[in-house]
Formats: C-alpha cells, sequence, structure tokens
C-alpha cells in the first residue's frame, strides 16, 4: 500500500513517514507515529486535510463532480437500481443476484414492524414536537427494545441490528410523521416495495387506501438512493466515533440523527425550501456580502468543487414528479433561475459554489405531499443504509481504535486554587 515517503523537518531532525496509496483518489501521509517519535500533534480544525479511517464503500472526487459507491456511479444506480440494491451493494460490497436479492429483500421486509411497545414512547411526545427530535428519540430507545441485536462483537447480531435499522427507519419516520397529524399510525405491508410501503404508511389513513403512483414511487426510490451514503461526512464520522467507544448500533444511528440535523448538513433541504422567492435576489446579495454569515441554503459543499452529481438527478426527477402531481410550483422556476444567477455570478464561480442534492431535493417532497420538517427525516431513512454500513465497517477493521483527537490548548496554564471568601 506504500512506495514512498514523506519527509518532515523539525527542528533539524528529518523524519521519513510512509505515504499511503488507496485505489483511486488522494494518497495519504500515514501520521500514525508522529506524536511517539516527535511530541507533536497535526491541527486540522474540521478536518479538511485528514483521512480519519480507510474504506471501501464510497469514493468522491469533489472537482470532478464523481460520486461512486463500491466502484458504480451514482448517475447509473440512480437511473437503473432499487433502493434495495443500493443497500445490499453497501452492506454487502457487490451487487447480489437475483436469488441473493430476493432473500435479502425478503428479510427486510420481515424487519419492518417495529415493537408494539414503542407506539407508546412515540405518543409520549408532544404532538408539536419536529419530528427529527421525535427520530433521535424513538432510534436511540430501539436499543431498549432489541437487546438480543447490541452484542456488538457477535457479527450476527451486528447484521440483524443492520436488517432491524434498514427496516424499521421506514416506519418510525411515517409514525413521526402520522403523529404530528394527530392521524392514527399505518402498519406496514410486506407485499409492497420498501419504498411505496414507506409512502403508503405516510399517506394511507384508516377510512381511505391511498393508492402509491409508481412514478411517484420511483422518484422516492431515487431519493433514497442519491442520499445512501456520502463517506466521511458529518453525520457519518458522528456514528463512527459513537461507534469506536463500543457503543450499540441503534445508539450510534441516533448519535448520526442528531449530527444530520443541523442546517449545515441534512437539515439544508429544509432551510432551502424556507427560502420566499421575492426574497431571492436579497439572499444572494447578503451571501455575497463579506459581513454578513448568511449562507444560501443548497449551495455548496465541502467535498464538491463542482456541480454535485446529486443534484443533476434531482433536479429531472424533480420536473417529472411535478408533471405527474399536476404542480405547478413556482418554487422550481424559482430555482432553476436561482441555479443560474449562482452559476454565472463571479463569487459563486469564483468559490466554486454549486448547488448541492440539497437544492431540489425539497420541492420534489413538497410535491408529494410532504411538509418541510419531514424532509430531513427523508435524509436520515436512506442515509441509515450507509451509516449502518460504514459502522459495519468500522467494527470489522482491525486496525479500528476508540476515535480520540488531541487538541491545540490554549487555555490557562497551571495556577493555584483561591477560594472563594478571597477573590
Ligand atoms: N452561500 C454563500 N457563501 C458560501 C456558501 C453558501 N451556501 N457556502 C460556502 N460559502 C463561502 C464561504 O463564505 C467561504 O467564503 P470565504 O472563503 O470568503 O470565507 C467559502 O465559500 C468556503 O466556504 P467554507 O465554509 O469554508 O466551506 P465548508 O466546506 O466549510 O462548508 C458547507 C461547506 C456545505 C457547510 C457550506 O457550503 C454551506 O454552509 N452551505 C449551505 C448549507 C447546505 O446547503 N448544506 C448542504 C450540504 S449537501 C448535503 C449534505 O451532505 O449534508
Amino acid at each position: 500500500m506504500s512506495d514512498s515517503k514523506a519527509k518532515l523537518t523539525i527542528d533539524g531532525k528529518e523524519l521519513d513517514y510512509s505515504i499511503l496509496n488507496g485505489s483511486v483518489g488522494p494518497r495519504v501521509i500515514d501520521i500514525r507515529k508522529l506524536y511517539a517519535t516527535t511530541g507533536l500533534f497535526t491541527y486540522d480544525p474540521g478536518f479538511t486535510s485528514t483521512a480519519s479511517c480507510d474504506s471501501a464503500l464510497t469514493y468522491i472526487d469533489g472537482d470532478a463532480g464523481v460520486l461512486l459507491h463500491r466502484g458504480y456511479p451514482i448517475s447509473q444506480l440512480a437511473e437503473q437500481s432499487t433502493f434495495m440494491e443500493v443497500a445490499y451493494l453497501l452492506l454487502r460490497g457487490e451487487l447480489p443476484t437475483r436469488e441473493e436479492f430476493t432473500k435479502f429483500e425478503n428479510t427486510i421486509t420481515r424487519h419492518t414492524m417495529v415493537h408494539e411497545q414503542l407506539t407508546a414512547f412515540l405518543r409520549g411526545f408532544r404532538r408539536d414536537a419536529h419530528p427529527m427530535s421525535v427520530m433521535c428519540g424513538v432510534v436511540g430507545a430501539l436499543s431498549a427494545f432489541y437487546h438480543d441485536s447490541t452484542d456488538i462483537t457477535d457479527p450476527y447480531q451486528r447484521m440483524v441490528a443492520s436488517h432491524r435499522l434498514v427496516a424499521k427507519m421506514p416506519t418510525l419516520a411515517a409514525m413521526a410523521y402520522k403523529y404530528s397529524l394527530g392521524q392514527p399510525f399505518v402498519y406496514p405491508r410486506n407485499d409492497l416495495s420498501y419504498t411505496a410501503n414507506f409512502l403508503r404508511m405516510c399517506f394511507s389513513v384508516p377510512a381511505e387506501d391511498y393508492v402509491v403512483d409508481p412514478v411517484l414511487e420511483r422518484a422516492m426510490d431515487k431519493i433514497f438512493i442519491l442520499h445512501a451514503d456520502h463517506e466521511q461526512n458529518a453525520s457519518t464520522s458522528t456514528v463512527r466515533l459513537a461507534g469506536s467507544s463500543g457503543a450499540n448500533p441503534f445508539a450510534c444511528i441516533a448519535a448520526g440523527i442528531a449530527c444530520l440535523w443541523g442546517p449545515a448538513h441534512g437539515g439544508a433541504n429544509e432551510a432551502a425550501l424556507n427560502m420566499p422567492p421575492e426574497r431571492i435576489p436579497a439572499y444572494i446579495a447578503r451571501a455575497k456580502n463579506k459581513d454578513d454569515p448568511f449562507r444560501l441554503m443548497g449551495f455548496g459543499h465541502r467535498v464538491y468543487k463542482n456541480y454535485d452529481p446529486r443534484a443533476k438527478v434531482m433536479q429531472a426527477t424533480a420536473k417529472e414528479v411535478l408533471e405527474v402531481m399536476g404542480v405547478d410550483d413556482p418554487i422550481f422556476d424559482v430555482a432553476r433561475e436561482l441555479e443560474q444567477i449562482a452559476l454565472h455570478d463571479d463569487y459563486f464561480v469564483e468559490k466554486k459554489l454549486y448547488p448541492n442534492v440539497d437544492f431540489y431535493s425539497g420541492i420534489i417532497l413538497s410535491a408529494m405531499g410532504f411538509p418541510t420538517d419531514m424532509f430531513t427525516v427523508l435524509f436520515a431513512l436512506a442515509r441509515t443504509v450507509g451509516w449502518v454500513a460504514q459502522w459495519n465497517e468500522m467494527i470489522s477493521d482491525p486496525e479500528q481504535k476508540i476515535g480520540r483527537p488531541r487538541q491545540l490548548y490554549t487555555g490557562p496554564t497551571q495556577r493555584d486554587y483561591v477560594p472563594i471568601g478571597q477573590r
């Protein structure tokens, strides 16, 4: 894995560090022995130059706008595959044969119900609770209901927990939604696909069944594929960090959900749609003002310095869904106009700010009938597959250690305690 060295000179002493090669992408300097040999740490807030692990799941080339899962381009997966197949690919490493796929789909389907007592737990939330707060709570609570899959040293239990998480997320997400509406929970139906079942659990009521439109089912499935994994982003790193201490998978995924909620991450899709169209010019002006911390939601990415490949698929899907729903959403036209302004504006060009996945997803979800506060929940549902796959990869990695960064201490040096009466 290593064929060249990086030389570092510290206080006149020259030290060699191996440079490791991945299969593709930037090489990394192996500094694991840096502290032991020099007494120095590296400083990298936000981990902009730090590889925290090795991983065979997802590859991103941010400059070229490339996203591959296990080598397969995201556009091919979004157009030709299904979310369940991508889940299998991420979890198991290869695309399944028909037989393997049928078995996997059956397994996931047979885990879609949640323990009935969970409904009582969920009803303890205030009706006006944000569904992401409900998700943080109920997903963490799964560890109190499924003790037989929390021993992380047992590969079989890890697999069962992974299947449970992927299978139960749609049920819990739909329950959070139904609860916010004051409608009864809808139980899963195993004769439907993963995605059709989810849409039905969200939109059917006991008085009237919901017939899932195949175009909407496909659009939802594509949204799930586009959000399934994204290498070491903030929430995935959170899941890995939580898992590195040996915490159970349900608790780790709850930690990932908490991180995803922030507007700089998954919460951006909700924030993007909360920008009223008439204020777009003012928003662009604010985004460009150096003295204003305002950010244009749905634009920019830590890794992509080119068009987010997921946003391209999303734009086409948004058009299809609006047509099927017969919705003439002015937001879509505004979004396209905004995209054109930004793509030609000096500020956005210079800073390489392109629309990201969250720019169009909100338009699709709102046309389907989801309120904005459900958008991040849907992101969490899909990303659970990636989180679980990354968590499994980490636990099985013989080089895995508890995640424990160091710091550059800038506080007071040692001093003596002064009793309160003498201060
Ligand atoms: N609007 C205006 N200016 C921006 C924006 C934006 N959306 N994003 C970055 N910039 C500017 C920023 O002010 C900075 O300028 P300067 O160099 O003069 O200080 C420069 O571009 C680089 O930004 P940064 O903050 O150093 O970049 P980062 O990698 O730390 O942040 C980001 C990435 C996604 C947090 C940021 O672009 C952002 O806040 N975007 C809006 C929120 C959003 O849409 N998030 C969804 C990300 S995609 C879905 C997901 O994976 O979560």
